[in-house]
Order: structure tokens, then sequence, then C-alpha cells
């Protein structure tokens, strides 16, 4: 059985990583225009650099929790027939032991530099001062992370294996941002079963067939056993 996998930041809630749209939620103490756009960074870099910053912290203390470790186990049992994509920027799968992990959205432990792309594994401070290694230039350290208005990561390979699922779940995302919250659509559409694991229903979840809800702490790791039980 092919499962694509979908999470999103009520995967990692529990690890103590802010989500973005609840209560107390990222945007709703930062502008993402300021902060998650190419415009915010050409305005106001410092601002920007504070903010990942701020969340490189934040993710240098968290633990992944029951529901990464369930997805990595998931994978070693499937390999191949598991295709795990985030929207989260932290490392937190990885950490469970799951090896491929497909970040549509960045990681935010990696630095690019904007003048030259050139990408590096970084969980240091961004600062103004810092010199690419690849290009010489300085001035140009940024997360990388996709903002606002640019193109999500991998999406050719994300659509193939789409394409060739079984099976669609997604967990921990409110299904508010494209392309990612489009999936569920378009592996309906293609005749491809569907399944939404989140604390509560998600922007479209009329469209998922099951519907599983409750902390992902609990309610992954169960789904995961069922999986594993039905093999
Ligand atoms: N267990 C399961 N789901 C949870 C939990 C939890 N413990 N806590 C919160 N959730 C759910 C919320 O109900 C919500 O539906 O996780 C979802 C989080 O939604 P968002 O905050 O919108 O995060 P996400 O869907 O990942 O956002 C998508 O938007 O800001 C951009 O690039 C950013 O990748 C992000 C994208």
């Amino acid at each position: 059985m092919r499962i694509f996998v979908l999470t999103g930041a009520g995967v990692s809630a529990e690890s103590g990583l802010g989500t973005f749209r609840d209560k107390d939620g990222v945007w709703t103490k930062y502008d993402l225009n300021e902060v998650a756009t190419p415009e915010g960074f050409a305005r106001n870099p410092a601002l920007v650099r504070d903010f990942y910053n701020a969340r490189r912290v934040n993710l240098a203390g968290a633990e992944p929790n029951a529901a990464h470790v369930a997805l990595a186990r998931l994978e070693a049992v499937l390999g191949d027939d598991l295709f795990l994509c985030t929207q989260n920027v932290d490392d937190l799968h990885e950490k469970a032991g799951s090896r491929r992990v497909i970040h549509m959205h960045g990681e935010l432990a990696v630095t690019r530099c904007h003048h030259c792309q050139a990408t590096r594994p970084d969980v240091a401070a961004l600062t103004a001062e810092a010199v690419c290694e690849a290009c010489g230039r300085a001035g140009g350290a940024r997360p990388h992370v996709v903002w606002f208005g640019e193109t999500p990561l991998y999406m050719d390979a994300i659509e193939d294996a789409l394409a060739q699922a079984d099976l669609f779940v997604s967990i921990g995302t409110s299904g508010s941002v494209y392309p990612a919250a489009g999936f569920v659509t378009e592996a309906r559409a293609m005749g491809i079963a569907t399944c939404e694991i989140n604390l509560e229903p998600s922007a479209n979840a009329y469209v998922f067939d099951e519907k599983l809800y409750g902390p992902a702490s609990e309610v992954a790791p169960a789904w995961v056993e069922k999986i594993l039980g039905e093999m």
C-alpha cells in the first residue's frame, strides 16, 4: 500500500512549537507580510532575521512527539511506499528517525544566500554581517524557508507521489495554504482514499473520506498501529 502523508504545524504542536492559526498562533503575534514575504525581507531584513532566529532557538529545545515517532516507524516498515511531505520547517520528523522527509516549505535549520541561493545547514543566528561561503557576499543570509508569494519546493516529486498513492493522509494542518491544501481534492479526483487526522475539522474537512480528531500524539500512533495491523 502506497501512502502519502502530509503534515502541518499541528503535528509539532505538542512538541512545543507554535502553530500559525490557532488561538495565540504565530500569525496572531506577527504580521506575516512583515516576516514571511520577500517584500518584508527587502523592507526590514533585521526584523525577519530576528523572527527566524527566535524560531531557531525554540527549535533547538524541541523534541519530537509520539506522532513524529509513529511516522518514523511507519517509514521503517513501508520504506519507499511512504511519501512523507511536510509543510513544517522544523526538523522533528528527522529527529524522530524519518529518513526521507520532503520539506515543501523549506527548512528552518538551513541558511540560504539571498544573492546566490546557495544553502547550508545552519542553526546559528542569522546576521547581516555573515559572508556567504559560495559567493563571498555579505548581507544575504536568510532562512531556507518558502515565504508567501514564493514557490513551494519539490512540487514535481510531490505530484508524482500523490498520483501513485493508494491513501492520502493529512495530519495537523488547517487546510488554509495552497498548494498543500489542495492535495486532498486532487487525491479524491484521482479516486484515492483520504483521511484527515487533526485536533478539529480543518477548512477542507468535508473533502476527506475518513476523519480522526484528537491530539496528533494520540491519534497518529493509533492510526499507524491500525495500518500496520492490516498489513
Ligand atoms: N494535534 C493535531 N492537530 C493539531 C494540534 C494537535 N496537538 N494542535 C493544533 N492542531 C491543528 C489545528 O487544529 C490546525 O488545524 O493543526 C492545524 C494547524 O494549522 P495552521 O496553524 O494553519 O498550520 P498549517 O496548516 O501547518 O499552516 C500551513 O501556513 O503559515 C504557513 O508556511 C506556513 O506551513 C505553514 C502553512
